[in-house]
Order: C-alpha cells, then structure tokens, then sequence
C-alpha cells in the first residue's frame, strides 16, 4: 500500500495495524502451539517509532495484560534491534559495538550489558535508511528503496561516479548532504541525456551505496579503535544491505574484529527481537504499570 505513496503513510500504518493486531497475535499462538494461558507477560513497543502505530500495539497488549492478569514490559525499538543478536549463536560478548542501522535511526552504541547501553554517536539529520530510500525515489525504483537500491548495485560500478562524504564531528553523522548530492546530480545529467538514470541505473545506485557503507564504516572504525573494542555488531534493517556486509567483513580481517551480523530475517523489524528483549527485562522483573503510554521518541 506504501508503494503507491513512495515511504509509510502513518494514518494508513496506524489502521493496518489496528486491522492485523488480533488475526496476528492469534495465528502467533497458534504456530507456536500454545494457548494465551500459557503466557507469562506481555511484551510491546513503547518506542521509537509512529505514534498511531504504538498506540494500536501499547493499548492491546496493556488490555492483554491486564485481561490475563500477567506481567507487562516495554520494549525500545532499537534496544530489540541490538538484542536479536542474542537469538542465535554466535553471540557478541560485552562490552560491545553495534552500528544501529535503519528507516529512522543511525547510531553507534556501546554495549556494556543486555540492558545497559550507551549512544556514543549518531546522524544529526536523515537516517542512513532514508538517504537509500531517497536515492530510490529519485530514481523511481519503488519503495522501500534499500533493497532495491542493493540488487541494482550488484551489477554495478561502485567506483564509476563520485559522491560527496559529509564529515562530521566525533562520532556523528549526517546523510541529508548525500541526498542533495544526488538530486542535483540526476538533474544535471538528466539536462544532457534524458535516459541517463535508465542507462546507468545500476553504477548509480552502486556509487551512492558505495559512499554510504564508507560514511558508516568509517566512523565505525574510529569508534572501534577509540574505545580498544573488537567486538563488532550491525543491527537494523540496513544490516542487510550486501555493500555493508561484505565491507564489514573486510575491515574486520584488517582491524582483527569479531563482527556479528543478524541473519536476514532478524535485520529487518521483527516481533522475535522485540520477544529477546523482553525476554532480559523479564528475568530481572522490570515490568511497568496500566499508566505507561506510547513514546514515539523513547531514548534507551
Ligand atoms: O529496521 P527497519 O526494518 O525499520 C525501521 O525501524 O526503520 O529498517 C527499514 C530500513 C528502510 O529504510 C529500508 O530501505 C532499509 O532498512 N533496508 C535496506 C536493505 N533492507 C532494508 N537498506 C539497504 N539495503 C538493504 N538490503
Ligand atoms: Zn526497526
């Protein structure tokens, strides 16, 4: 349905939502085989994240709760992201590094414990995610872009156009000058060639990818030599870029890393990360109340 508007229209992800929360808990029990009575809390989003789309997932699972009368814990959006790393193995040891990547968040943390997490960096402006989903817009590839913009660039050449790398200070970054950058160089080679994005879609998209895994990845290298960690971790949606997978694995032989990369289906949003999560909050009895309500810019 997003498709059709080029990015997530929030009145129509708060209804879908609304629409899919019963059929999908109920077929959740039924795949894991077991009745609502044997739940032992409720888990749900608190934030970050659309407003409409917390509301549907906080008021259910407060009523859920409250219904079974059991437990109640909030989840941090990003925190899960991070914590599917502790659903298979391996798993990264503390302390720890981890490029939070995705639609609406870039950051670098540092992992002291399960729960106890710190941003030491992160974008002043657009997220990583966008600037791949712009860069798709732009070229009229459909939404959301990243995935797209992947597969084009894997045919194509990385080191064909050049774009400008936005340095900023420490540990920050920042992806609106990135997105510029390509608009107005779309313009200006449109001006000569009507048919340039179609004939060189894949250098285009191989190029911006190219600049955007370097922009990360250095940063995270810095921080990495900073704080003497060589356990490294990407999590996020964008964790499943290729560009960023394989340059990752790269410099992790260079600096001696460890890297711990999701498997796909935990890099992109995910109800199993938001169940990790809750899964350490639970062991140590951190629940909260009927009066919690929805965050939509909840920090750790
Ligand atoms: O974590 P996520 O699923 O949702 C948010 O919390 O935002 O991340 C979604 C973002 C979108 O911007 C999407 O384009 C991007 O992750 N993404 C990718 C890839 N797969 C998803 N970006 C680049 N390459 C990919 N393979
Ligand atoms: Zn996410």
């Amino acid at each position: 349905m997003h498709e059709n508007y080029g990015g997530v229209v929030p009145e129509l992800a708060s209804r879908a939502h609304q629409q899919n929360i019963v059929p999908v808990v109920d077929e959740a029990l039924k795949n894991a085989a077991i009745s609502k009575d044997d739940l032992s809390a409720i888990a749900f989003t608190r934030g970050p994240g659309l407003m409409g789309a917390l509301l549907v997932g906080t008021s259910f699972a407060k009523s859920m709760a409250l219904a079974l009368d059991i437990p109640l814990i909030e989840v941090n959006h990003m925190q899960a992201h991070i914590l599917a790393h502790f659903i298979d193995d391996p798993k990264p040891s503390f302390p720890f590094l981890c490029l939070t990547v995705s639609g609406g968040h870039t950051q670098i943390v540092l992992v002291k414990d399960y729960l106890e997490m710190e941003v030491i960096g992160e974008t002043q402006d657009d997220a990583v995610g966008e600037a791949f989903d712009k860069t798709a817009k732009m070229l009229g590839l459909g939404y959301p872009g990243g995935p797209l913009v992947d597969k084009l660039a894997q045919e194509g050449d990385a080191l064909r156009f050049k774009f400008p790398e936005t340095e900023m200070q420490g540990l920050n970054y920042s992806f609106s000058g990135i997105k510029t950058a390509v608009l107005y160089f779309l313009r200006d080679q449109l001006k000569q060639n009507e048919s340039f994005i179609k004939d060189n879609v894949n250098d285009i998209c191989a190029s911006v990818q190219y600049t955007l895994v370097r922009m990360l990845l250095q940063k995270l290298r810095k921080a990495a030599r900073q704080h003497h960690i060589s356990e490294i971790a990407i999590a996020g949606g964008v964790s499943a870029n290729s560009g960023l997978r394989n340059t990752l694995n790269e410099m992790a032989k260079k600096e001696g890393w460890n890297v711990y990369i999701p498997s796909f289906e935990y890099c992109t949003d995910n109800a199993g990360m938001i169940a990790m999560a809750a899964h350490f909050k639970y062991v140590q009895d951190e629940f909260v109340g009927q009066e919690v309500s929805a965050l939509p810019r909840m920090k750790f």
